[in-house]
């Protein structure tokens, strides 16, 4: 979706400086092309398989893109009540929609009974209690999975590896299994499926492989003590490039994850990144060029608060300038104007000249990006814009604080 023409930065046709300079930045741009590009690949990829791509919220919130993917008839993975009601408002099918998380409170819970989403992906015995009782006050019966946690490495970043033993999340599958004996003796449960999710960021497709088969042996153990599953969710992950990273094409995905699953299933797949890091770039106008003895800053006007995964997992975002210059390229850390040392994008990037009043795209941004940005120092979260059929505008607007 990026391009140069004649030195300047395009997306879809339109040129990011003309956007850039009639609006405050930092901003989040967004192309709509390329988001439907990535559902259509994920769900093409998969549709050898009864699937339902439900979109994992959490990457980002945005109305505008969850309209989007609704009309395109995808799902969702939800964390919380706000996401519930996100996920409602943009047209998401309850049917489509499957709740996760370690902390499911009393609200939430009745919420996405009385919605009657797909189902609730169970991460601890005391859940199920409460699922149980809470459906009951309601009159309902509520559809659930386990969470199992596979104990398996998926070879990615520590803060977001979750399949591991020492993990908060899921339950293995002895204790899995024994939720499940419990769970048949409960009146307002009924047992749908099963969930798993290993990790964020996951570029090792063994990974996969050896989730599904464990998930696959499994799920004849339950067939055998007479639970039969209609639906066996493999939760995301699926890594994207942000540098040179040797990435999982989709089909070699749904292939590592279809060919040891049983096949008289419906597999139900939770992307987040895949869908949207790529889809949007964080534009940021450089305040000033500080040279010290040591070191040459260019001092931006987006901070940690607007894009934290750098500050916080070291993550690294390739930055371009929007106007390219020809001509010697320098070292430069590029900072923002945050009080705190973390508060840096690139530590010695080869980029070309800079000065005051240049803008520079921080690609691969549309997940995680806004979804986890704050109002640190008292700032305002920045606005997003999206670019369909050749023209950009505002989907939310920068806050006013
Ligand atoms: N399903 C569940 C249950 C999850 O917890 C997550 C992400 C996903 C699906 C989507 O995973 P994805 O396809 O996006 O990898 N803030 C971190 C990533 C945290 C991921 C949390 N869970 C980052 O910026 O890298």
């Amino acid at each position: 979706m990026l391009e140069y023409k004649n030195n300047f930065l395009f997306i879809d046709e339109v040129s990011v400086l003309n956007i850039s300079t009639g609006i405050d930045t930092p901003f989040y741009l967004y192309s709509k092309n390329k988001l439907l590009k990535n559902y259509a690949e994920i769900n093409n990829s998969f549709k050898k398989a009864n699937h339902i791509i439900c979109y994992a919220v959490k990457a980002n919130e945005n109305p505008y893109l969850l309209r989007i993917l609704a009309k395109n008839g995808c799902g969702c993975d939800i964390v919380s009540i706000g996401e519930l009601n996100l996920a409602l408002k943009a047209g998401i099918n309850p049917k489509k929609i499957v709740f996760a998380g370690v902390g499911k409170q009393e609200n939430e819970i009745r919420a996405a009974i009385k919605s009657d989403i797909l189902m609730f992906n169970i991460e601890s015995i005391p859940e199920l209690y409460s699922i149980d009782r809470i459906a009951k006050l309601l009159n309902k019966t509520a559809r659930i999975a386990f969470r199992v946690n596979p104990d398996i490495d998926a070879k990615t970043h520590p803060h977001i590896t979750t399949g591991l033993s020492h993990n908060k999340f899921g339950l293995t599958f002895k204790e899995a299994y024994e939720g499940y004996l419990l769970a048949k003796g409960l009146k307002n449960i009924e047992i749908v499926g099963i969930h798993t999710h290993i990790g964020s960021q996951i570029t090792d497709s063994a990974s996969f492989v050896l989730a599904s088969k464990k998930v696959a042996g499994y799920i004849s153990k339950l067939k055998a003590a007479g639970i039969n599953l209609k639906y066996i969710d493999m939760g995301g992950g699926l890594g994207i490039r942000y540098k040179d990273e040797k990435v999982i094409n989709p089909s070699d995905y749904a292939d590592a994850i279809l060919k040891y699953l049983p096949k008289n299933h419906t597999i139900i797949l939770e992307p987040g990144r895949f869908l949207v890091a790529e889809t949007g770039v964080l534009i940021t106008k450089v305040i000033y060029v500080k040279k010290t003895l040591k070191k040459k800053f260019l001092v931006v006007d987006a901070g940690m608060n607007d894009l934290v995964r750098p500050a916080i997992y070291g993550a690294y975002h390739e930055i371009i300038p929007v106007k390219w210059k020809n001509g010697k390229q320098h070292n430069w850390d590029i900072v923002g104007p945050i009080c705190e040392s973390s508060d840096v994008f690139a530590k010695d990037r080869l980029m070309p000249l800079a000065s005051e009043g240049d803008y520079l795209a921080i690609l691969c941004a549309g997940a995680y990006g806004y979804s986890m940005s704050s109002n640190y120092n008292m700032r305002p979260r920045p606005a997003e814009i999206i670019i369909e059929n050749n023209k950009w505008r505002i989907i939310r607007k920068r806050e006013i604080l």
